[in-house]
């Protein structure tokens, strides 16, 4: 056989081989599927005695429930411009749905059969069942509360006008992990898959040494009647505050900084340390999709606000999307640890000048890079004015004044604002100090 010949053969295979890798091996979504999300929550009926089954309709007789539960992220999670933009950029798969409007009733296709396990591939019909209005609710009351036109609760002696049954699962973590338990597909090499916070909190600290589920943080203890003029309760808020909340973030860092020497002289180098402790998340900061990023930095400027120098650090996971998907780094932190940056700087020879010579340092935590935003609004029309990046900490240092009397000021503390059963907390507050193992 000619050279051509051989050539042609061996291009021919590689094709083939390439074509098999993409159709047959390597999903076409980032994660695999599981059996919790791989179908709809079958088709619910409106349970007995009930008109609707819509939030705003529960909302009537538990209303602050449904205040909570519109001002977060699961009511938002289809109209949600990020995931708006990156659905598009998944080209509208539907598989997508099954934690993001994960009822039957809220999407307008039935998946038959999803043939080899390949999501492109489910045969899909119509849904006459489906209620467009009732999709952009999102993961709604009865997302999480009916199955077969019963309401599931965490009560045995509820008296309600619909239906209701105990279901030990509302005061475990087993009900979140349907869909914050994303595992990573063939040919996807993720340490946790891309969604996977509940891998993380599995066995960690919050978990066996306190006991805590993700409700004791994601969902504040409170005490009131659940539904209007019905008895006072132990129950749970329903906000599930997390990455678009500053305040929430917060929560879950806290940050030191420390100088040597403590008093640098005037053109001596001094060495600054800026620790970062996961002291309030029961699972890694940052978790969830993984485009979340802190950056940690340190900034000199001039009293005329001139920049001298600046560093910068990611803390996050780097992922190489193509031709696998292949985790090549994950420095975030587990619950409890912590890790150090460190910055040198030679002091100016004159305390004078330049005057007013300060270090700012600075953590900051993206929903994702500047990059990716402009990506998503030039490609995939992503049109939302959320802000997708926040100041979580931020202390400046004279350089050129008292140093060590600024750095005797005491960092603020972490505070949790989160209680749980056997939980050593005072007046419902866990303070973790910094350094805490
Ligand atoms: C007409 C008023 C009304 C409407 C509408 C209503 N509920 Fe209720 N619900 C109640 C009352 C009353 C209770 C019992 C409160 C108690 O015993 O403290 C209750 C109890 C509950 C419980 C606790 C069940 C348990 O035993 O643990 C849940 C969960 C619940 N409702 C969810 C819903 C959802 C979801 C909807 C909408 C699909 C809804 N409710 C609509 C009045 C209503
Ligand atoms: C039906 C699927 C589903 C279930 C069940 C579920 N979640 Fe979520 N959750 C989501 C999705 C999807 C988002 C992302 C919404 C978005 O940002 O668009 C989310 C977001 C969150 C966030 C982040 C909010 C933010 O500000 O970014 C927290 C915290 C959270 N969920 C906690 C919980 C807890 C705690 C439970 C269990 C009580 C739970 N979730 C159950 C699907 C689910
Ligand atoms: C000890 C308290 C604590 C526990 C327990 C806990 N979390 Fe969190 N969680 C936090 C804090 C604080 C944040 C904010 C820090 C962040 O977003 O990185 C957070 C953030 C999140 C986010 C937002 C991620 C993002 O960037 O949008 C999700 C989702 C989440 N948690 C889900 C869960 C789930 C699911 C569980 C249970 C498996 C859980 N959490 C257990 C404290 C906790
Ligand atoms: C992501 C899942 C999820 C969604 C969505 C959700 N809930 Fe709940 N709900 C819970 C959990 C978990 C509890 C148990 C809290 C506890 O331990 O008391 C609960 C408890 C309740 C209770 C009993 C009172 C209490 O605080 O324990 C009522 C009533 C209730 N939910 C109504 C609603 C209504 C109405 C909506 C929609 C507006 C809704 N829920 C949406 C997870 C959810
Ligand atoms: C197994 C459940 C599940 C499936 C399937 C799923 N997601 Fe999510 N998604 C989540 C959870 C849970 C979060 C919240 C994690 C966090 O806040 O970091 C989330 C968050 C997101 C976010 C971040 C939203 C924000 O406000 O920053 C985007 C974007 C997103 N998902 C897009 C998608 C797309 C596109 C698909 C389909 C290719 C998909 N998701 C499929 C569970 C799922």
């Amino acid at each position: 056989m000619t050279r051509l010949g051989i050539a042609s053969i061996g291009l021919a295979a590689l094709a083939a081989l390439v074509y098999v890798y993409y159709t047959e091996i390597k999903p076409v979504v980032i994660f695999g599927l599981r059996s919790d999300y791989a179908h709809a929550i079958p088709f619910q009926p409106v349970p007995a005695g009930l008109d609707s089954l819509r939030a705003e309709s529960c909302g009537t007789c538990h209303r602050e429930i449904y205040e909570e539960w519109k001002s977060s992220m699961h009511a938002q999670a289809y109209d949600d411009p990020f995931f708006q933009a990156y659905w598009k950029k998944d080209n509208n798969i539907w598989v997508c749905l099954n934690c993001h409007t994960p009822l039957e009733n809220q999407q307008p296709t039935l998946i038959k059969e999803i043939p080899r396990g390949r999501v492109e591939k489910a045969v899909q019909e119509p849904n006459p069942h489906y209620d467009p209005a009732y999709q952009r609710e999102a993961i709604t009351c009865a997302a999480c509360h009916v199955r077969d036109g019963v309401i599931l609760g965490p009560f045995d002696d509820s008296a309600a006008p619909h239906p209701t049954k105990f279901d030990p699962n509302f005061r475990t973590a087993q009900l979140c992990s349907r869909c914050h338990n994303v595992v990573s597909g063939p040919a996807q090499f993720y340490n946790v898959g891309p969604c996977g916070t509940y891998a993380e909190y599995e066995g960690r600290y919050f978990m066996k040494e306190k006991g805590f589920i993700c409700q004791s943080c994601h969902m504040p203890e409170v005490e009131r009647p659940v539904a209007t003029g019905g008895p006072i309760r132990p129950g749970r808020r329903h906000v599930w505050r997390g990455g678009h909340d500053p305040e929430m973030i917060k929560q879950a860092v806290a940050v030191q900084v420390q100088a040597d020497p403590q008093a640098p002289k005037p053109g001596e180098q001094a060495r600054f340390t800026l620790t970062l402790i996961n002291a309030g998340a029961g699972h890694k900061i940052p978790t969830g999709d993984p485009d979340r990023h802190f950056t940690v930095e340190f900034l000199v400027q001039d009293g005329t606000g001139r920049e001298l120098a600046r560093q910068s650090e990611t803390m996050g996971r780097w992922i190489l999307w193509q031709p696998a998907i292949v985790e090549l780094y994950d420095n975030r932190l587990l619950p409890l640890a912590s890790r150090e940056y460190h910055f040198t700087y030679r002091l100016p020879k004159s305390a004078e000048e330049p005057a007013g010579l300060i270090l700012k340092t600075r953590v900051r935590y993206h929903i994702l890079t500047d990059s990716q935003h402009e990506m998503l609004e030039r490609k995939y029309g992503l049109t939302g004015k959320d802000p997708y990046e926040f100041t979580v900490y931020e202390r400046d240092l004279p350089l050129t004044g008292d140093l060590k009397t600024a750095l005797s000021r005491p960092e603020p503390e972490a505070r949790l604002a989160c209680a749980a059963p056997g939980a050593e907390a005072a007046g419902g507050q866990a303070t973790i100090r910094k350094g805490a193992s």
